[in-house]
This record gives structure tokens, sequence and C-alpha cells, in this order.
């Protein structure tokens, strides 16, 4: 039987980071991976257009008939929640699985949320965290130039341009004195160690697409989904763009060869 693959989107490269996560903890699965490239950035449109984006992925997924869909994109996941039931496969986004986490790590019950505008404008993980414990404090921020960032190759710490940026944005958190910060959208792992340097080492980073990749395990392995251990996973990456920009950041960041691996699609077709 033609082994199942797992589907992965988001509007770029963030959902690498779940995939750089799940070619760890599920070593024999194969990944379809889509990044709308022509499309990013999702988190300053409306809703309505990230909702009808989110759609025409996840069916561009399905077309290669996989056995579950993740929506590796915090701005999908808060504001297309909906989207599950268009599906008929397994699927998450990434705002449970990280809650859950953050939940678990704070000890002083203050937490960060960082994610791009339209993430932070539905407070879709202020809503969870509230929802599973009423008394931890959120503190909120969206960071609308760090996708742009990213998806132009800016992701060196060094880099004066980065550094700046990460610092506008996080010295606002740091003065509530959180010691757990959500990189609520996909992409901010990407700047993990400029991030990490501006909070500090009292500050707890939590992953997005680490926290759906463990999470994702659980649930293949509760649907009897998990691919049998006796062979390698393979990966295939489709964008919507040309390819080289996307392959250049992702050869850095999944720190693998990826010259002529990325094949660009009309995501319109779907
Ligand atoms: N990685 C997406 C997220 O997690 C980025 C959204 C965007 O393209 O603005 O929110």
């Amino acid at each position: 039987m033609e082994k199942k693959s797992i589907g992965v989107f988001d509007s770029g490269l963030g959902g690498l980071t779940a995939v750089k996560q799940l070619l760890k903890v599920l070593p024999n699965e194969n990944i379809v991976y889509f990044g709308d490239t022509g499309r990013v950035p999702y988190g300053n449109r409306s809703n309505n257009t990230i909702k009808k984006y989110a759609l025409q992925d996840a069916k561009f997924l399905l077309s290669h008939n996989v056995k579950l869909v993740i929506a590796a994109c915090g701005t999908v996941s808060s504001v297309a929640g909906d989207l599950h039931s268009s599906i008929g496969v397994p699927y998450t986004g990434v705002v449970n699985p990280t809650v859950y986490t953050a939940i678990r790590t704070t000890k002083n019950n203050r937490i960060g949320v960082i994610g791009t505008s339209a993430t932070i404008a539905s407070h879709s993980y202020k809503t969870r965290i509230k929802e599973e414990n009423p008394n931890i404090k959120v503190f909120e921020q969206d960071c609308p130039l760090f996708v742009p960032l990213v998806e132009n190759g800016f992701i060196d710490k060094n880099d004066p341009i980065v550094r700046l940026t990460v610092e506008r944005y996080l010295n606002i958190l740091k003065e509530n004195d959180i010691d757990t910060l959500i990189l609520g959208c996909t992409h901010y792992p990407i700047l993990k160690d400029a991030i990490g340097d501006v909070m500090g080492n009292g500050v707890t980073l939590i992953d997005s697409g680490m926290e759906t990749a463990y999470y994702t395990k659980k649930i293949l392995k509760r649907e009897n989904l998990l691919a049998e251990d006796n062979q390698q996973g393979q990966c295939q990456f489709f964008v919507s763009d040309t390819p080289d920009n996307f392959e250049k950041v992702a050869e850095i960041f999944l720190g693998r060869n990826m010259e002529h691996s990325a094949t660009q699609i009309n995501i319109e077709k779907y």
C-alpha cells in the first residue's frame, strides 16, 4: 500500500519550524509541504481572505492524498478555526499545542504572546490560556515586520536590522515581567536567537511549530495512522512563487541541501 503523507502548510517559510521537528520526532513519515510564498504575508490581511487562502492551501495538500493536515501557521489557526470541518482528514493548527506547553512552563503566571496582527487581533492564544487558567496574565504584542524579515532572509541575530526590529517590538513586552513567551507565529522561531538575546535568559521561548510537531505525533498514534518504522520518510516541498529564495532560507534553517527541492504550483487552481 502507498504510504500516505502528512500535509503541512503555511504562508511561506514559517511552517518549516514544524517540519524541522517532524523530521526528528516522526522520521518515518512522508511530508508534503506547501508554502504560499506568492501571497505571503497573511497576517495583515482580512479574515475572509485568510480563510479563503487557507482552504485553497488545504485543498492542494488533499490533492496529494495526505492523511493529516497541519496548518503550521498561527494566523490561519487563529482566524480560520472552522477549517477542520471542510477537510475530512485529521487536522491540527498551532494554537492548542502551544498553549498547553506555555501553561505548563510558566512559574509566575505571566505569559507573553507575539504574533502577526491578525493573530493578536483575534486574541486566540489569550482566550485559550484564560479558558485553561484564568489566573494567568497574558501580554500580547504584534510584530508585523518579523515575517517579511524572515521571508527576505534577514535571520542573523548580528544583523543590525534584525536586532533593531526585534528590540523595537520586544522592549515593551520585557517591562511586564513575563517568564514565558509564546512565539505565536511559526516564522518567529527562525528569529529565535535574536528574540532570545533581547528577552534574556529568564524567559522561556515556546516554539509553536515545534509544539505542533509533538502534538501531531499524538494524533497519529491516537488515530492509528503512524507510518511503519522500516522506511525513512521523504519530503516534498511546493511553493506558489519562484523557489529560489525559499530554498536558500530553508537550507540555512533546516541544515540540509535544498537546491532544486521545491516545485512551483498555481494555488489559484484549488
Ligand atoms: N507563519 C505565519 C503565522 O504563523 C505567518 C503569517 C503571515 O504570513 O503573516 O502566523
